[in-house]
């Protein structure tokens, strides 16, 4: 692909004004197709004979460019007439705009050009391409800045474009790879659901949800007008807009009307709201001028829960919003400071939870190949992928191990050795960093992000009290248990891994005897380490308990904690931790009005004052992983390790009087598996099961075996 074609940039530069890139051209006889395939340095959209081509958002998506650079293919042979105009806008985007605060470009190139090449196959079966090269043209956009962060500027009054010849921009080529990921595009849409008039007088409108994605707005002006709004997830205390928990993003649109009726949406931008402000607009923009359009990653629903408890249920709406507004082309932290970035812990701490809401089995198999790519010739991870924040955060325990347990999970929801086989190198080389990075077993680590935002520390630290090494050993054998379990997954000798395993836990149960935080206690359980679990499971119920039944847990335990008590004999003590209301608690958030999972327990507290708007991002989903316990435990929906993709099915429901029924469906490659349990009047439990493939049943200890079919107890 793109042999004859060139990069073609604008020889002037056209500063923060997004350039459009533009060739007309003749189609003399029937087509029997046209594909155009496109890529851009910076962010793209195509119109052919003024009408958009495709609807991905934000194409080419973000992978490592300087490794790994995605072009798109469209089918355009229904757009095509006998005269044609192709123009190809291009924005900053991910590629050229700052990113993290305030790195430019990370390495990346400072230039936006694109590169095109046109398959046209006519009726006659003689064959066209059309490339790009010196013959192009390019002015300056209507967009005059865009940046991922901060917003954009439109000038609708700029409609005369100073067409001018194209430079030519030597470049590789050998980087560009056909589109691997899903397609980012639009979704819901929000009306407003009130106006509010904050007490500073400020004109707010309220989505009723918070989102990832963009306002657009119809309304009628004047040339010379300008409307101009800002984002916000939350109001403070007194109700006012609240943006600092932005940090240094902008999230404001400017634009500039033309006369009469007009439409905008931004091209290049997105942001996390729930609200806007209208800072500036003509008397005759009306609120309801304006929608929220909810933008991410083309994922298929795949899971569904419902309970008794409304409370709970909000919970689960808001790990799935959380999810959406996360899943934007890769697995972002947050989508609305400037930050929103490949937090590989952040991703692996979600990552079961996500397919089970999901089908995001095309969406990791693309990020993961970009955190091979990105792995150091070390084998060490970096902390976010694409890698923006360099070298020195590599190698962090809990982030890094995303090499180890995002494909392994994948396997597991999907049953395809695929990504194992695409993926064991890294796997393996991941290991083997820790291996030498250790003493032989225990490795000793504290280059660390902790038990992040875990609350057990000193007020306002952001890593919980839990030790250090613990944790590092802790992910060392898990991950290492891991490659294990792939390795024979994939019929290759793993007897060296086995031992590595087996000499790290024997090693942490020789270094390790006491507990002192949840976390700590939770690690010793749910990655299999502990000789004697009881003794563990006993320290962190007593923990919780002490703690009046409140969890202190950061992003490293909060995924397992419940799975730690309800696998070793707390059930109930984990749908007290699971039904509190009181801050710490996933129900804390909720009752305080959530509409997404919040980065920090007391994003928000009591009294409506803000955590440390440093770190207080309102849709993160690393505690949103709890999701997978509502399904895998409460429901029991579990999946069978040795067949994986349930192929065949583990129901293992665990259910609690404190709900009075509970129901989750997973649609896999098989067909809908369903689970649902209830009370009756007296107190009897039933259940019900509607299974494509065959089960083991295990309730209360027992077992049975269940053909495909509905079965009722
Ligand atoms: C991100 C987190 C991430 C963390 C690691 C934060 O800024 O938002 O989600 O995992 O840094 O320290």
């Amino acid at each position: 692909m793109f042999e004859n074609s060139e990069w073609i940039k604008s020889k002037k530069d056209y500063g923060d004004v997004c350039p459009v890139f533009k060739f007309d051209f003749e189609i003399e006889k029937p087509v029997e197709s046209a594909v155009l395939n496109v890529t851009a340095m910076g962010v793209y959209y195509a119109n052919l004979n003024n009408s958009r081509i495709g609807d991905f958002y934000m194409a080419p998506g973000w992978t490592a460019y300087d490794k790994r650079h995605q072009y798109q293919s469209y089918d355009i042979k229904n757009m095509i007439h006998k005269s044609n105009s192709l123009e190809i806008t291009v924005g900053k985007g991910w590629y050229r705009g700052r990113i993290c605060e305030d790195r430019i470009n990370n390495g990346w190139g400072g230039v936006s050009a694109i590169i095109v090449q046109i398959d046209i196959v006519f009726s006659d079966g003689t064959k066209k391409e059309i490339i790009s090269d010196e013959n192009w043209k390019t002015a300056r956009s209507p967009i005059k800045f865009s940046e991922i962060y901060d917003g954009e500027i439109y000038d609708a009054t700029s409609t005369e474009y100073d067409w001018e010849a194209v430079g030519l921009f030597s470049f590789r080529k050998d980087l560009l790879i056909p589109q691997e990921g899903e397609t980012v595009s639009e979704h819901e849409v929000f009306l407003p659901e009130k106006m509010i008039i904050t007490p500073k007088g400020e004109k707010v409108i309220d989505f009723g949800q918070n989102i990832t994605g963009y306002v657009e707005f119809e309304t009628e002006a004047k040339q010379g007008d300008i409307i101009e709004y800002s984002h916000a997830e939350v109001l403070d205390a007194d109700g006012n807009f609240y943006t600092e928990n932005l940090r240094t993003a902008k999230a404001k649109i400017k634009y500039i009307c033309r006369d009469g009726r007009q439409k905008y949406k931004p091209s290049f931008t997105f942001m996390g709201f729930r609200y806007i402000r209208i800072d500036l607009a003509p008397k005759s923009v009306d609120i309801n001028d304006f929608k929220a359009i909810v933008v991410h990653s083309d994922i298929k629903r795949t899971g569904f829960f419902e309970c008794s408890n409304s409370k709970v249920c909000k919970l689960f709406s808001n790990i799935i919003w959380s999810q959406k507004g996360n899943f934007f082309d890769i697995p972002t932290d947050c989508p609305q400071r400037d930050e929103r970035l490949g937090w590989t812990g952040d991703a692996q701490f979600f990552v079961k939870t996500a397919a089970y809401n999901y089908d995001v089995k095309k969406f990791f198999a693309k990020w993961l190949h970009d955190l091979k790519a990105e792995q150091r010739f070390d084998g060490s991870v970096p902390s976010t992928v694409p890698n923006v924040l360099g070298n020195s955060s590599c190698g962090r325990p809990g982030w890094s191990d995303a090499a180890v347990i995002c494909p392994w999970q994948i396997y597991l929801h999907y049953g395809d050795k695929k990504i194992l086989y695409e993926q064991l190198d890294s796997m393996v080389k991941w290991v083997e960093y820790m291996r030498r990075e250790s003493d032989g077993y225990l490795w000793l680590n504290s280059k660390h992000f902790g038990d992040w935002l875990g609350l057990d520390n000193e007020d306002g630290s952001y890593k919980g009290a839990s030790d250090y090494i613990l944790i590092s050993c802790a992910f060392f054998a898990y991950s290492t248990g891991l490659l294990v379990k792939a390795l024979k997954a994939l019929g290759k000798p793993y007897a060296e891994y086995e031992e590595l395993y087996n000499n790290i836990v024997k090693a942490i149960n020789q270094r390790f005897t006491e507990f002192n935080t949840q976390t700590e206690c939770v690690l010793m359980l749910c990655f299999d380490i502990a000789e004697d679990k009881k003794k563990i499971a006993d320290k962190l119920a007593k923990l919780v308990k002490e703690n009046g039944n409140k969890l202190t847990t950061g992003f490293v335990g909060t995924p397992y904690i419940l799975s730690a008590l309800s696998e070793n004999g707390y059930i109930e003590l984990a749908y007290s931790l699971l039904l509190q209301e009181e801050f710490p608690s996933w129900l804390f958030s909720v009752n305080m009005g959530a509409t997404t999972i919040w980065e920090h327990w007391d994003g928000k507290n009591e009294n409506g004052q803000f955590w440390s708007a440093k770190m207080n991002s309102f849709n993160h989903y690393a505690y949103g992983a709890i999701g997978a316990w509502l399904y895998d435990t409460v429901a029991g929906i579990k999946i069978d390790e040795d067949n994986p993709g349930f192929e065949k099915v583990i129901l293992a429901p665990m259910p609690d009087k404190r709900l009075e029924w509970a129901e989750a469906s997973v649609i896999t490659k098989y067909g809908t598996i369903r689970s649902k349990w209830y009370y009756d009047k007296n107190d009897k439990i039933h259940y019900e099961f509607d299974i494509p493939v065959s089960a083991r049943l295990i309730i209360d200890g027992n077992e049975k075996y269940l053909d495909a079919g509905k079965h009722f107890f």
